[in-house]
């Protein structure tokens, strides 16, 4: 059965991420989407409100489940029996980062293999950062997210939630 780890920080989720997750779920048997606990920084949801989240936006993805993971993400897809890790890739800026982090897991394990998804087109601009800029100065971001995470995020924003 061939395994797929799609890791990141997801706060929170956007229609980007949906729509990576949703491309590799149709090629792998299993899509595990593992969001990295990262004690050291700030995030505008806890760790259980993402999780929360992307079960949500995920719900729709029979073959998609949703975890969690600490430390190296090359001990976390081992643990989890994969091989293969699926990152989203939106424009040439985002190559260097991308290669940074694939060669370096390539040297923590030669097992693990890095594979990229063109985001499609709509998404190529979007980011959670650039979500939560605009959702904290007020604008509409149903677009931008699935719908029942841009009530989540707008009420953060409004000190609601
Ligand atoms: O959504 P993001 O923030 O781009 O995701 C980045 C993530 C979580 C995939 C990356 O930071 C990661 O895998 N961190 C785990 C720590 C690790 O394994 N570091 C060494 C390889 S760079």
């Amino acid at each position: 059965m061939a395994v797929a780890i799609c890791p990141g920080t997801f706060d929170p989720i956007t229609r980007g991420h949906v729509d990576i997750i949703t491309r590799a779920s149709s090629i792998f048997d299993t899509v595990i989407v593992a969001i990295l606990v990262n004690h050291g920084k700030r995030q505008m949801f806890s760790t259980e409100e993402r999780l929360e989240m992307l079960r949500v936006a995920c719900a729709h993805l029979p073959n998609v489940e949703i975890d969690h993971f600490e430390g190296l993400l090359v001990d976390y897809v081992r643990k989890r029996g994969a091989h293969v890790v699926i990152r989203g890739l939106r424009a040439v800026s985002d190559f260097e980062f991308e290669m940074t982090m694939a060669l370096m897991n390539r040297k923590l394990d030669p097992n693990i293999e890095t594979m990229y998804i063109m985001a499609s087109m709509e998404y190529s601009f979007l980011s959670s950062s650039i979500v939560k800029e605009v959702a904290a100065l007020g604008g509409d971001i149903r677009c931008l997210v699935p719908a029942p995470i841009a009530e989540r995020v707008a009420a953060r924003c409004r000190g609601e939630a």
